[in-house]
């Protein structure tokens, strides 16, 4: 696939039947598409607006983190989602995770695999990353940031580069944003349907860790470490230790294979 530029009319193409589901901005720059969604979706953007950018200065990652792109390296967007009242939110970020990894696979990306709760691996490294941040004053509407690396961006700090990867291929933007979206769409409309637990099974399948041994380390806790069993039906680690089976929930920590 040759290397292109973002452009709203044609991820309206390759978005084909579901265009009219999205309403897609393509910025040149912004400080973080999560940013700046959440200020439309405060003022009532619809559900399925998308903001895409080609640079970020401002990427927030998880935990406070920076999310490091620079020009053409990353594909970075956010996707406004409002669920249907009374939806319950567990597990979210872990549905999004498979919508990400089984669109890749999809595209024949091989080694695909979800770190819990939701990093998105390949060959254990990673390629992508998720951010969910919830609207102020809007019950179950999500802002749903993704940013996958496309290429390795120059500015990475060693520590980062050494446990990241990357597509490494020349690929369509506009045809991968516009898969990922599908791929959003059908897992969304599941999670409203049957939550978390109706899409479990397919994270499962996708777990980078499954029975390995794991340690999870938290700012507040004591570290825990066991083989994991797996996520239970709101989305929290299952770790089987010493003591017994310990649920983690979503929250900062972060799993490492030991
Ligand atoms: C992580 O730390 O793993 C989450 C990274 C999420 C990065 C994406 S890029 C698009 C969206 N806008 C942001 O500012 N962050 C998310």
């Amino acid at each position: 696939m040759p290397e292109s530029r973002l452009s709203a009319p044609d991820i309206a193409v390759a978005l084909d039947a579901l265009a009219p589901r999205f309403d897609v901005d393509v910025l040149t720059e912004c400080d973080s598409t999560n940013a700046r969604l959440l200020t439309r979706a405060e003022a009532g953007a619809p559900s399925g607006t998308v903001i895409a950018a080609a640079r970020q200065t401002a990427g927030r990652g998880r935990m406070g983190r920076e999310w490091y792109a620079d020009d053409s390296a990353s594909l970075t967007f956010s996707l406004l989602w409002r669920l249907p009242p009374g939806t319950a939110l567990g597990g979210l970020s872990l549905a999004v995770g498979v919508a990400v990894a089984e669109a890749l696979r999809d595209l024949g990306v091989a080694q695909v695999a979800l770190k819990w709760p939701n990093d998105i691996l390949r060959d254990g490294r990673k390629l992508g990353g998720i951010l969910i941040e919830l609207v102020s004053g809007s019950a179950n509407a999500a802002v749903i940031g993704i940013g996958v690396n496309v290429r390795l961006p120059s500015g990475l700090p060693e520590e980062v580069r050494r446990n990241a990867a990357a597509l490494e291929c020349d690929v369509d933007r506009n045809a991968l944003l516009a898969r990922l979206l599908v791929s959003l769409h059908g897992v969304l409309q599941d999670f409203a349907s049957g939550g978390f637990a109706g899409i479990r099974q397919r994270w499962l399948a996708l777990n980078a860790h499954a029975g390995a041994t794991v340690r999870i380390i938290s700012a507040f806790v004591p570290p825990v470490e066991g083989r994991c069993l797996g996520v239970d039906n709101d989305g929290a680690l299952l770790v089987e230790t010493a003591t017994g089976v310990q649920r983690i929930i979503s929250g900062d920590v972060s799993l490492r294979a030991t």
